[in-house]
């Protein structure tokens, strides 16, 4: 009996060593601080519009709504893949803070260049060498819509800071798939990053 117990306790270190040794470790890190960056993006993001509205800036609000919706599909694309390796993320409150238009323009520019210039390239390195293709697939896909954002804040402060906001484009669409964001009149028939077709995009 005692034999038997011995055996069974061996058997169940063994098995814990082994599943640690698989998780991947830092990609689960990487998860949750996306799931936090996107969460907090698009919560910010939501309030930058209720800004640029309250100042008049109703064109650039509407960006900033899009966005808004872009990266809440990012987080909940970061939370499928944190789920399905079993894992959860503590609760949190997203912690940013609203100023003019011009200068949440310029903190969302930051904010974009950041996650697709350190952030993502570094979390995908990680999940390259652990191996975990959901999360580079999640992580690759909020990176190339950062890139696109980044493009589209600063086409919207130089246009605020000429006087030429009737310029910028007056709807957006957004693919709920991957988040990749769309210009009005600049729409691809199947989303360039993940295919979906664009009868299901969202439209802002
Ligand atoms: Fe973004
Ligand atoms: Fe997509």
């Amino acid at each position: 009996m005692k034999k038997y117990l011995y055996v069974m306790l061996s058997l169940g270190v063994l098995f814990m060593l082994v599943s640690c040794a698989q998780k991947p470790v830092k990609t689960i890190e990487n998860l949750k601080e996306g799931i936090k960056g996107e969460t907090t993006a698009s919560a910010k993001y939501a309030a930058f519009a209720e800004k640029a509205r309250e100042e008049g800036n109703d064109t650039v609000a509407i960006f900033f709504d899009a966005a808004s919706k872009a990266e809440a599909i990012h987080a909940a694309n970061h939370t499928k893949v944190l789920e399905k390796l079993g894992e959860k993320l503590e609760a949190f409150t997203p912690q940013f803070e609203v100023k003019t238009t011009v200068e949440n323009l310029q903190a969302a520019i930051d904010g974009e260049n950041y996650e697709e210039t350190v952030m993502y390239p570094g979390f995908i390195k990680d999940a390259e060498a652990e191996k975990v293709p959901d999360a580079i697939k999640s992580f690759t896909w909020a990176m190339d819509t950062e890139k696109k954002h980044e493009i589209f804040y600063k086409e919207a402060l130089a246009a605020l800071q000429t006087g030429n906001e009737s310029t910028l484009p007056a709807g957006y669409e957004v693919c709920p798939v991957c988040g990749n964001t769309y210009a009005e009149g600049n729409v691809d028939e199947k989303c360039a990053f993940c295919q979906t077709p664009r009868d299901k995009f969202e439209k802002i």
